[in-house]
């Protein structure tokens, strides 16, 4: 495995790759790795010749100092794992290397980035914009991997696609989950062991609420979600929301459409979860 900080030597080293005829893959990370982003690498390892991962904690996306400030880092420990996973480039670079100077592209995300993170976290993905579409220019991959925790981020990134003429598949990949369902989150180390405690629960209402919807209308369910959750004191529901998984915007009834997802970010003593349950797909 090559450990690269720097632009121009990243892209030399894909295009040597590529003049040997092979497709490349890129899996872009903010590092602090776990088993869902092991995943994104064993996926891209299976489906193309070199395999890229980037870990770059892109601060852009942060609309919040202190989460930044916070973000856990574990730069050797990832690239532990990058090498044990079979990734043949790890890209580290500083912040002043990926943004010599400030980034002021504003992006045509559409509908997609308004709803949701986007209403909660104004310049969010406007900042993942920046940084991915960097990426894509530095490596010019194939195929790009995406965790479906984030289910909203990969809408936003195929709107970007879309927008800025990139030619790569991006890859939706399902969401990996400890053993007792709480979603795989470099956040879940901030948890107390008592939030960590509770935290299941998230996924296992969840669950429940798509038993409860084949009887109940999408506002009812939104409710039980919504209750559910709020139900434990330490846990307080930021929004949840009932949308059609390719537009994101709410479906008042199950027959709106053929594709329905449930979003669900909660505050779990105070560390901010996001997670997501289909209801028909
Ligand atoms: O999902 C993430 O970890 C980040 O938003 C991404 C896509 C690596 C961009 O910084």
């Amino acid at each position: 495995m090559i450990v690269i900080s720097k632009v121009k030597e990243l892209e030399e080293a894909v295009e040597a790759f590529r003049h040997e005829g092979k497709s490349v893959g890129l899996v872009p990370t903010m590092g602090a790795l776990h088993e869902g982003h092991l995943s994104l690498v064993k996926r891209c390892r299976e489906e193309n010749g070199v395999v890229v991962v980037s870990v770059f904690v892109n601060p852009t996306q942060f609309n919040n100092k202190e989460d930044l400030r916070t973000y856990p880092r574990t730069e050797e420990a990832d690239k532990a794992l990058l090498a044990k996973a079979g990734c043949d480039i790890v890209f580290m670079p500083t912040v002043e290397e990926v943004y010599p100077e400030p980034d002021t592209r504003v992006f045509d995300l559409g509908k997609v980035a308004e709803v949701m993170e986007g209403a909660m976290r104004p310049g969010h993905f406007n900042g993942v914009a920046q940084i991915v579409s960097k990426l894509f220019m530095m490596v010019k991959p194939d195929r790009a991997y995406f965790g479906e925790k984030d289910f909203q981020q990969i809408a936003v990134i195929r709107q970007m696609v879309k927008s800025e003429g990139f030619k790569l598949q991006i890859v939706p990949c399902p969401i990996v989950r400890e053993a007792d369902g709480l979603a795989k989150s470099s956040r879940n180390v901030r948890l107390s062991p008592e939030a960590r405690s509770i935290a299941p629960n998230i996924y296992r209402i969840l669950c429940e609420s798509v038993d409860y919807a084949k009887s109940h209308s999408v506002a009812e369910t939104t409710q039980f979600v919504t209750d559910g959750i709020n139900s434990y004191p330490e846990m307080e529901v930021e929004y949840y929301q009932i949308v059609d998984g390719l537009s994101l915007m709410p479906v008042a009834d199950w027959n709106d459409s053929d594709y329905i997802v449930g979003c669900v970010t909660v505050y779990c003593g105070g560390v901010r979860l996001i997670d997501n349950i289909a209801y028909k797909k």
